[in-house]
């Protein structure tokens, strides 16, 4: 049995998380799987847009299996989030928009998984939390670094402190998520955001990801030539000349990511 299901449908990919007698906890299996799914999504030129979300009704992800890493020792620990930290990286490197769709607990290596998405949008019953301070751990799959980032330093700092979770809707205002849904509406939410990013230009997406990502862990002055320099190169791409013709000629761009 796989515990990442891919089911691709009009340039879609919906990576589902599928462990729920777990609640999605992400053993060793999971995080390998996940891995070799976004190298193949990559790459796969049918692919525009990857939705994550989590099989059932009650979990996104749980965290990292507790099982597995109460056996841990001081090396294995090391490793283990060093390739777990692998593992996300690679989510938030894809070229292609990566929206995370959570549909319930979003907690530990949860968190952290929704945290290397590019968008992340909710549902109403979901609730975030980094609660490995109870358990006597840290986050280990990049918390510690990309919620500062996201929300500050003193929210991410009171929720790694308190390891005390986060519903929603206070999510929703520290900016933990772009967008909270019904439960019900999720799904056609998700579909409804990787809808409009596919009518977005591919590569003009591609060079946005590369901007705020690369950007973001530069000093100011040159993530803006950085900027520059990407403008610049989209400027020799058909997909521009597209976009800004169907402006003038008032149709809808059919871009073709050249
Ligand atoms: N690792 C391993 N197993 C986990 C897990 C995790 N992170 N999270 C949940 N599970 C398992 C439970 O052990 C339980 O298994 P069992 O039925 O064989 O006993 C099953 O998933 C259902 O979880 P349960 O705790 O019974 O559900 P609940 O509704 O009572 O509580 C949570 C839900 C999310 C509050 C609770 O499961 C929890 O606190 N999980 C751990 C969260 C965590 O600390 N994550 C960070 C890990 S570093």
């Amino acid at each position: 049995m796989s515990f990442v299901l891919v089911e691709k449908a009009d340039r879609i990919a919906w990576v589902t998380l599928n462990r729920p007698e777990k609640l999605n906890a992400l053993n060793n299996e999971v995080m390998k799987e996940l891995e070799g799914v976004f190298a193949s999504l990559e790459q796969d030129a049918e692919v525009g847009v990857v939705v994550v979300t989590g099989a059932g009704e009650k979990a996104f992800v749980a965290g990292a299996d507790i099982a597995e890493l109460k056996s841990l020792d001081t090396a294995r620990a090391r490793v283990q989030a060093l390739r777990g930290q692998a593992v996300f990286q690679r989510i938030e490197a894809m070229p292609k928009p990566v929206i995370a769709a959570v549909n319930g607990f979003a907690l530990g290596g949860g968190c952290e998984l929704a945290l290397a998405c590019h968008i992340r949008i909710a549902s109403e019953n979901a609730r975030f939390g980094l609660p490995e301070v109870s358990l006597g751990i840290i986050p280990g799959y990049g918390g510690t670094q990309r919620l500062p980032r996201l929300v500050g330093k003193g929210v991410a700092l009171d929720m790694i402190l308190s390891g005390e979770m986060t519903p929603a809707a206070d999510a929703l205002r520290m900016g933990l998520v772009s967008r909270v849904v019904p439960q019900a509406d999720l799904k056609s939410a998700a579909e409804k955001l990787a809808k409009t990013l596919l009518s977005r230009g591919p590569l003009a997406l591609r060079s946005a990801l590369a901007a705020v990502n690369e950007g973001l862990e530069m000093p100011q002055d040159q993530g803006l030539l950085y900027e520059a320099a990407q403008f610049g190169l989209l400027a020799a791409t058909q997909d521009m000349q597209e976009g800004m013709g169907a402006f003038l000629e008032k149709r809808t761009a059919a871009f073709k990511g050249l």
